[in-house]
């Protein structure tokens, strides 16, 4: 966004006396306008700051985030709960005390709408008693012009609205709206710059995310993500690696590097020939323990990615690689790009260059016009994959996106019965997995003691499977020994074998 939108997009709107027409107070985001893909250079920015007039704003108040939908989402938070705290805000021990309630959204399926409206309605109560309490809502849903005007008529005590793309923005927006007692709204359409040195609280100290790239260009037919999230844009090697290199040296044991689909990390680079294997083997020679990613795209898995996996050391033998349907037809219709077939070429190729690996997907049932042997087809191709893990869905139509134009005659009933039949065979690949590890010792990193027990500690393998093991909490953020003796569908149960490995 250049100045002059900038100027464009006013940002406060009074409370009350304005009808149905906000647009002169502010740009609305629009559906159409995020589908648009320009061709100018990304700027990254290192100079955030926070203003010498607004570094108090907060002191003395409390906030509380919400975060709903993807890790890309938990780890915006972070930056959030930063930016929060740099202002003077101290975190809230219960979202009901907080002075600052922010909910950050997800507007990838109709659910994840609903609990947020949901949630907003539950919170009038709260404001109607503590009218001093600023509420906002960002993240994905605000990117859509539907839930801006809905918000707009129908929750007038939402103070903040912004989007994916204007974070760095917080500051501002808070004094605004603390100072100018009105309602703060300012959403952009086109995707932004690379803020390079947001200041961010994460939540763990053991594993962290490191995003290594933002935007989607794949524009799957039902998702409403390349819209939400904009154009792809990958940062800069180095900045990816000096976080690693930070994050390692202050403990951290474990980096998820985040992307929407991390397969076309580097491809919109013009000045260098460097792509998520390269990212990947560079990586791998660093420090850092453990290294995972997420999410892959199969269409664009290359050979040098698999290639660096194979080298193991510091990337773990785990992949999600969302598979959506085993059938082509409908593939084609999802605008994936690449075949049943070429899909389990890829994880051939995979499986032979990482014995072992552990694979995952996602899947979605009920795709308009999905035909009972269309959904066979994707059955099959579970089995035949051998998936120790998916997460499945109801095919849920997203204004505005092509799939949700399409003529949809599967039933309620039907898709509810597929979902139940895939998830019958999921669960199956994910009691194989956790059974092959029966009597072997497996690599532990160690998070702290489990959720029920705390003489019971718990972490993930390798293999990303979660076990439980009795020992004591100077283990958490080690990597331990563990012998496997039980296999339970979702868990492992083992013994430490010896000391700190
Ligand atoms: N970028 C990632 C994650 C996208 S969202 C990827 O490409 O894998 C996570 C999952 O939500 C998707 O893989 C898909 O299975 C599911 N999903 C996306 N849009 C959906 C929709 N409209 N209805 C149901 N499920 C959807
Ligand atoms: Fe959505 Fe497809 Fe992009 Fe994943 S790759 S975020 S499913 S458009
Ligand atoms: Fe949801 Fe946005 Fe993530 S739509 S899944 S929070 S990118």
């Amino acid at each position: 966004m250049n100045e002059q939108q900038r100027e464009l997009s006013k940002q406060t709107v009074p409370r009350t006396g304005v009808k149905k027409d906000f647009s002169r107070y502010f740009q609305r985001p629009s559906i159409n306008d995020a589908r648009k893909r320009g061709r100018e250079d990304v700027q990254v920015h290192r100079d955030f700051a926070i203003g010498s007039s607004m570094k108090n704003i907060g002191r003395g108040k409390t906030y509380w985030i919400q975060t709903y939908g993807c890790q890309m989402n938990e780890h915006d938070s972070e930056a959030m709960q930063g930016i929060a705290e740099e202002l003077g805000y101290a975190k809230a021990g219960s979202m009901q005390k907080a002075d600052l309630i922010l909910l950050n959204t997800c507007a990838i399926r109709e659910n994840a709408e609903n609990k947020v409206f949901g949630e907003l309605g539950r919170l009038r109560k709260l404001k109607l008693n503590n009218p001093d309490m600023l509420i906002g809502v960002c993240g994905c849903m605000s990117q859509e012009e539907k839930v801006v005007n809905r918000l707009m008529e129908r929750f007038q005590y939402v103070d903040l609205i912004f989007g994916t793309h204007n974070i760095h923005r917080l500051p501002e927006y808070l004094f605004n709206a603390l100072m100018g007692k009105e309602r703060v709204v300012e959403v952009w359409s086109a995707e932004g710059d690379i803020i390079e040195n947001m200041p961010r609280r994460r939540e763990g100290s053991i594993k962290g995310w490191v995003n290594i790239m933002y935007g989607c260009d794949e524009f799957c037919t039902f998702c409403i993500v390349p819209y939400t999230r904009g154009k792809e844009r990958s940062r800069m090697p180095e900045d990816i690696i000096a976080e690693i290199r930070h994050l390692q040296e202050i403990g951290y044991q474990e980096v998820t590097l985040l992307g929407q689909n991390v397969n076309a990390y580097g491809k919109d680079f013009k000045d260098r020939d460097y792509t998520f294997g390269d990212l990947l083997s560079d990586l791998n020679k660093e420090d850092i323990p453990r290294i995972r990613f997420t999410t892959s795209h199969p269409r664009d898995f290359d050979d040098k990615t698999i290639a660096a996996l194979s080298k193991r050391g510091n990337l773990m033998e785990y992949i999600h690689l969302p598979v959506q349907s085993g059938n082509d037809e409908v593939l084609k219709q999802m605008n994936r790009k690449y075949t049943r077939q070429s899909y389990l070429q890829l994880v051939k190729d995979i499986k032979a260059a990482i014995p072992g690996v552990s694979l995952t997907t996602d899947i979605i049932v009920g795709f308009p016009g999905e035909t009972e042997e269309q959904f066979q087809d994707t059955l099959s191709l579970v089995e035949e994959v051998g998936y120790e893990g998916a997460f499945t869905f109801i095919y849920s139509p997203r204004e505005g996106t092509p799939a949700a134009k399409m003529k949809d005659d599967v039933t309620e009933a039907e898709k509810k019965d597929r979902l139940q039949r895939l998830n019958a065979v999921v669960n199956k690949g994910y009691k194989r997995g956790s059974e092959r590890f029966l009597g072997e010792v497996v690599e532990v990193l160690v998070e702290g003691p489990s959720k029920n027990n705390d003489q019971v500690l718990a972490g993930y393998t390798r293999h990303q499977k979660l076990v439980n093991f009795p020992g004591d909490s100077s283990y958490a953020g080690k990597i331990a020994k563990v012998r496997i003796t039980e296999a339970k569908t979702w868990h492992l149960l083992g013994e430490l074998v010896d000391e700190h490995a």
